[in-house]
């Protein structure tokens, strides 16, 4: 379990005069999408059948990620006294919900699942630490920092499950780099989009996937670095079974930096 709890963290430190509204923003957001890591738990535990051990570890991970949500939706609410946490997280499940009745993974296997975990934990590390080196307001940046730190933790869960089920579910790189590029792909999905607007959208606004996914990426992209993006992708490389800090990492990370700083002017133009 994380050595950190909501208590723990020197709230006194708060600075309102600190506060970037455009974080702000991104933290309502991502408080609902960690708040309901419980869900995902479900999920993990029915794909899992039989794993008891990882089924434990799952427990754990999704407290966490519910402790994730609970410290950033306290911060947005020091940081926007109006914001009804509760009512945005209700709206978000009414509307955004993860298929948790199953019997095998969405990814097709037991490895491909964690494989899409792996990418889950390498997106949410490196969100973190931009929002950590982004934030001047101290107590978003303890917050952030910790996070990151978990969310790190949780790929190594996920990566360290993943090599005992290659040894039974023989995917070769081919696959696995696959269900990587797959769960990428669905960065822009409805989750993230969908947070945005139940967190920052008038109810009388209708949802526009789209805008809602420009205005959440165009928002972190400016805060990620080349030092972020080669991070990521030593995690992306190693789940997939490729040398983590070789050539291929570089050339990645020149052209993912190149992208991102793209896209981040593109969508500040278009805002
Ligand atoms: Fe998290
Ligand atoms: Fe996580």
């Amino acid at each position: 379990m994380t050595a950190w709890s909501i208590e723990s963290i020197n709230w006194s430190r708060f600075d309102k005069n600190l506060v970037d509204p455009v974080l702000v923003r991104l933290v309502k957001a991502a408080a609902l999408v960690e708040y309901n890591g419980a869900t995902y738990t479900d999920y993990l535990c029915n794909v899992f059948a039989g794993d008891a051990d990882f089924q434990a570890k799952a427990k754990v991970w999704g407290r966490e990620e519910v402790q994730h949500g609970q410290a950033l939706a306290e911060w947005a609410k020091l940081a926007d006294p109006d914001f009804d946490f509760q009512h945005a997280f209700d709206r978000f499940t009414s509307g955004y919900s993860v298929p948790v009745d199953v019997e095998a993974s969405v990814r097709g296997s037991r490895s491909g699942e964690l494989i899409a975990r792996c990418m889950v934990e390498t997106g949410t590390s490196s969100f973190y630490t931009a929002m950590s080196k982004a934030s001047k307001e101290p107590v978003l940046a303890e917050i952030a920092h910790l996070i990151a730190a978990d969310e790190f933790r949780h790929y190594k869960l996920f990566y360290d499950t993943l090599k005992s089920y290659l040894l039974k579910e023989q995917i070769g790189r081919l696959g696995r780099a696959k269900a990587a590029v797959s769960r990428i792909r669905e960065l822009a999905d409805d989750e993230l989009a969908y947070a945005y607007y139940a967190s920052n959208v008038p109810e009388s606004v209708p949802y526009d996937r789209t805008a809602c996914s420009n205005a959440y990426l165009g928002r972190i992209y400016p805060h990620y670095d080349p030092e972020i993006i080669r991070r990521s992708n030593a995690m992306i490389l190693k789940a997939v079974g490729l040398t983590p800090h070789g050539r291929l990492n570089s050339m990645l990370t020149a052209g993912a930096y190149r992208f991102v700083s793209y896209r981040a002017h593109q969508l500040a133009e278009a805002a």
